[in-house]
């Protein structure tokens, strides 16, 4: 285990700012590094408190320090050795349920201040749904069928988590472990959107430059005609004009200028002019095509561009997590088959490769998935079955197609992105690593719910069959053709998983219950933040967890 030295003598860290006074200090103020040695640092101010007031006066104190989580933790403090010096008291023995994101993430926080925690997982391998799979990888489903990547050396398949929006915690577990990340391409111009019946799809350019031009044209002409002068006065009507024909590429006379060069070009400019893609259809025609799709896929706050993955491989965040918590500590193939809290502690019972086992420890982090840990034997209350039973597992799959000429960027001129349609596929990806080397792997289909279960109950032949017939309609002949391997999962057919992720009706009652420890076990995950289905809604829960679960032991008398 990396066991990170004590800060006590170290420079202070920008988190560790000088308080003056609880009341005075903003959250600007602890962004500024204090100096060294003046003062009283926020982390002492709060050991104090807690050790005098206990948790409400703790948690009061930090909701004046502004660092009570309501929402995205920037202001969380990793629990560290020295925060035991004040008190007396020593870190406890934690005994953490799944090695996926939460659970690496709260065993890496927690061994910072020398916890001694024992992380079980239930399958073969860390990570739960952050899973990259190469050459040779097997791929096992519940219900029989394994698969074995078939895939060329330096092909990956992120059959999960694929991309990290730059504001989410993730980039900063990624700077601290050292994980490089490089531009996961999110939205591309010149990739396709296709609808059902199109006998050709569009590139996604030209759907835009389409969409922007009508509705600018629409939207200047109504305004010119006066539909909008109780809302505008001459002045705004004035500047959305000129916005509107820029915006839409309109013509004097504000209709979009349907030959528009924002189209694009069956072949482009050079020395010659280029051959243009031809005129814009009619405004209804576009309408009845539907590819507006692609100009509104990324307007979502977690999709827009730049996005980003780590190098190499999703697992490379994982893999980096578990090496920092000690590999020795992660029993793999350790299944839970019981969870008791006791009168001074808690009791994990599991099986193993010796059959069954028991740990115990004084505190609990369980990170399974909800609708898994319900099925569980425990004595937390039926409240808490209750509640884990309230967030409904989601259907999700992919499929990782494996080409050995990279057809995409040598005849598509496609780099990275994704192509949108309205077939049982969703989207296509293409890769965002490993441009211009020989082969490399397009994500065939990534889909949810209904479109996810149709390919769910399928085997992997007829999946990988489904997945080419309908691409077909996009690349073509090739796109079967050229075909070298492919993988697919369905989430809901992972083993210890069973979903792609687990979706609250509302964040009500038992939302809120579960943020708070059944006794001594605590609860973590992706689901039990409002960033489900990303690492770093798991990051951000378990970093919860842990400053929770760290700030009563550091009141628990001793
Ligand atoms: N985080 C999931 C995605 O990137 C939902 O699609």
């Amino acid at each position: 285990m990396t066991t990170p030295t004590s800060d006590e003598t170290g420079p202070a860290r920008a988190d560790d700012a000088v308080v003056a006074s609880a009341a005075t200090v903003t959250a600007a103020s602890t962004r500024t590094a204090p100096a060294a040695g003046a003062g009283l640092t926020r982390r002492a101010l709060l050991v104090g408190v807690g050790a005098a007031g206990g948790a409400g006066a703790m948690f009061a104190a930090m909701g004046a320090l502004g660092l009570a989580p309501e929402s995205q933790d920037r202001n969380f403090a990793p629990p560290q050795r020295s925060d035991f010096s004040l008190t007396g008291r020593g870190a406890a023995k934690v005994v953490v349920l799944g090695a996926g994101v939460a659970g690496l993430t709260c065993a890496y926080e927690l061994g910072k201040a020398g916890y001694d925690c024992t992380v079980l997982e239930a399958s073969g391998r860390v990570g739960g749904r952050n899973l990259t799979l190469r050459a040779g990888d097997r791929l096992e489903e519940l219900g029989g069928e394994t698969q074995t990547a078939g895939f060329e050396e330096g092909v990956y398949f992120n059959a999960g988590a694929a991309r990290i929006a730059p504001w989410m915690v993730t980039m900063d577990y990624c700077r601290e472990l050292g994980v490089p990340v490089e531009i996961f391409v999110n939205n591309n111009a010149s990739a396709y959107v296709y609808t059902r019946g199109m006998t050709a799809p569009a590139r996604a350019r030209t759907a835009r430059a389409d969409l922007y031009g009508y509705i600018g044209e629409l939207l200047a002409k109504a305004s010119n005609a006066g539909a909008l002068n109780r809302r505008l006065t001459a002045d705004d009507r004035e500047r959305l004009e000129e916005f509107l024909r820029r915006f839409g590429d309109l013509g004097p006379d504000l209709a979009y200028r349907r030959d528009s060069r924002r189209r694009g070009f069956e072949t482009y400019p050079g020395v010659g002019e280029g051959v243009s893609v031809g005129t814009a259809s009619s405004l209804r025609d576009v309408l009845a095509a539907g590819t507006g799709r692609y100009v509104t896929m990324d307007f979502g706050y977690d999709q827009v561009m730049p996005m980003f993955q780590p190098v190499g491989g999703m697992d490379t965040i994982t893999g980096a997590l578990a090496d920092a918590v000690g590999r020795d500590r992660i029993r793999t193939g350790t299944p839970v088959t019981g969870i008791k809290n006791l009168p001074d502690g808690v009791e994990v019972t599991h099986r193993d490769g010796a059959g069954t086992g028991v740990v115990r420890a004084d505190y609990c982090v369980a990170t399974l998935p909800p609708h898994l840990f319900a099925r569980l034997p425990h004595n937390l209350g039926t409240p808490v079955t209750a509640a884990l039973r309230t967030p409904v597992p989601v259907s999700a799959g992919k499929i990782g197609l494996e080409y050995g000429r990279r057809w995409w960027e040598i005849d598509d001129r496609i780099y990275g992105g994704a192509t949108e349609t309205d077939l049982d596929i969703t989207h296509i990806w293409y890769p965002s690593y490993g441009f211009h080397s020989r082969g490399g792997l397009v994500v065939g289909y990534y889909n949810v719910d209904e479109n996810a279960d149709v390919y769910t109950g399928l085997s992997h032949r007829e999946r990988r069959n489904r997945a080419l017939t309908q691409g077909k309609k996009i690349h073509g002949e090739k796109y079967r053709a050229e075909l070298r391997s492919s993988v697919s999962i369905a989430w809901g057919r992972q083993p210890y998983i069973e979903g792609g992720w687990a979706s609250w009706p509302s964040f009500g009652s038992d939302y809120a219950l579960l943020q708070r420890p059944a006794g001594r076990v605590y609860f973590a995950g992706d689901w039990l933040s409002h960033l489900t289905a990303w690492q770093a809604g798991a990051m951000e829960s378990a970093r919860r967890a842990v400053t929770d679960l760290h700030h009563r032991v550091l009141q628990t008398p001793s």
